[in-house]
């Protein structure tokens, strides 16, 4: 038997094998070890959406639901993501999926054909290469550049397009970089869209996490932008949903049509009481929500404060996400590794530290001479301090 050509070309998110080499040390050992390396909050979803499910499988609201999802959930986030987002959005805008993450599959596979060109963010998130690659398409990596605040080099980007190019991908708020694309940025990005008549797939997942006092922007807010965008959005990080497995995408009616059609053809809906915990979500008070995003931005500026307080690491503190990309060419040098990647294992050995080096984040050009690490904050300040301090002890002891 043979498995399909396209397996070949079915990536994955390798930060999960770290996962599972903390996974499989001794229960001490696993007691020791801080972990910056996952990317999910480390609060509990909040009590009344919690309850909200509970009520909802209590009522036997336990059947098959439209593809699109119930009514009532798409039009709470039409009511809430036109506030949001300052855009005019109806439920007919709106589809909900069983995560965000299926956008990016669903997106690809609605907008392109194979041989087409699609540009994505570099360093990125290692899922958007993958999907590329499986339905045949070529993945064209756009550099985000550290003295930029790791937005796009404009010019580059111009020249990466061509008849061919078909998408591109923003991730705004960006993970690893934590940055926040700039309106500069986005009039720039918009132009180009236009003049090569592009889809956009703007993951937004992570857009009510900004900090610094800053107001959000979506590309799908600048003119004529919304028809051609298809903004990626859920409940995983901001209502600290990850395991419930709630998303929601923005864009036109027809394509918010094919991808009820895809729904229809995979997972006929997402599953009932999850979408009821979703209108709660969207209409009782997200108080709870917020104060975590403040608890996060405090974790932002200490953990850049103590990795700058390091001989050879430093970073700029970025305005978004829950995640800091820190520049540690300096501390690598000085330890002889050869790159980040040796800098993380190193660090896992020797001082039970879990991080994530460049190299699972898209691709790495052999003659990129900066070396980086992602650091997840989504732990608490004590293991902040105590991690870094390790850390510390690690590059200059
Ligand atoms: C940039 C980005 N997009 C999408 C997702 C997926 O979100 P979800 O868990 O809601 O599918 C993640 C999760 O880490 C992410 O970092």
């Amino acid at each position: 038997m043979k498995y399909a050509d396209r397996m070949e070309r079915l990536g994955t998110e390798t930060a999960f094998a770290v996962l599972s080499q903390i996974q499989d040390f001794p229960p001490e050992r696993r007691e020791h070890v801080i972990s910056f390396a996952i990317g999910e909050p480390d609060f509990d979803t909040p009590e009344h959406i919690k309850q909200a499910a509970i009520e909802s499988i209590n009522n036997n609201r336990t059947h098959y639901t439209p593809s699109a999802g119930i009514p009532e959930l798409r039009e709470a986030i039409a009511e809430y993501v036109s506030k949001q987002k300052n855009l005019n959005i109806t439920s007919e805008n709106v589809c909900v999926l069983p995560s965000a993450k299926f956008i990016i599959n669903l997106s690809i596979a609605t907008c392109t054909d194979p041989g087409d060109e699609i540009i994505y963010p570099n360093p990125g998130y290692p899922i958007y290469e993958s999907q590329i690659r499986v339905f045949g398409c070529t993945p064209i990596a756009a550099p985000l550049i550290e003295e930029e605040e790791w937005g796009f080099d404009i010019d580059r980007l111009r020249n990466l397009m061509n008849d061919r190019t078909k998408m591109i991908i923003l991730n705004n708020p960006n993970n690893p970089c934590g940055s926040v694309l700039s309106n500069r940025q986005l009039e720039a990005l918009r132009e180009l869209a236009l003049q090569h008549d592009l889809w956009v797939l703007s993951d937004e997942i992570y857009s009510n996490l900004v900090y610094d006092n800053l107001t959000f922007h979506s590309i799908a807010e600048l003119p004529d932008m919304q028809e051609r965008t298809i903004i990626l959005d859920g409940y995983s990080k901001f209502f600290a949903m990850t395991g419930w497995r709630l998303g929601y995408a923005i864009s036109n009616p027809q394509l918010i049509d094919y991808f009820a059609r895809w729904a229809t053809n995979t997972i006929s809906c997402t599953a009932t009481f999850v979408q009821d915990a979703g209108v709660a979500a969207m209409k009782e008070s997200m108080d709870p929500s917020w104060a975590m995003v403040r608890q996060f931005e405090e974790r932002r500026n200490l953990i850049c404060e103590r990795l700058n307080d390091i001989e050879g690491i430093s970073v700029t503190p970025p305005k978004g996400a829950f995640y800091v990309f820190a520049n540690v060419t300096e501390a690598c040098e000085k330890k002889g590794f050869k790159d980040s990647l040796q800098f993380q294992e190193r660090l896992l050995d020797e001082q039970d530290v879990a991080v994530l080096a460049r190299n699972f984040f898209g691709h790495k050009d052999p003659d990129e001479r900066q070396e980086y690490i992602r650091f997840s904050y989504c732990v608490s300040t004590e293991d902040i301090k105590e991690g870094i301090s390790r850390i510390k002890t690690f590059v200059e002891g």
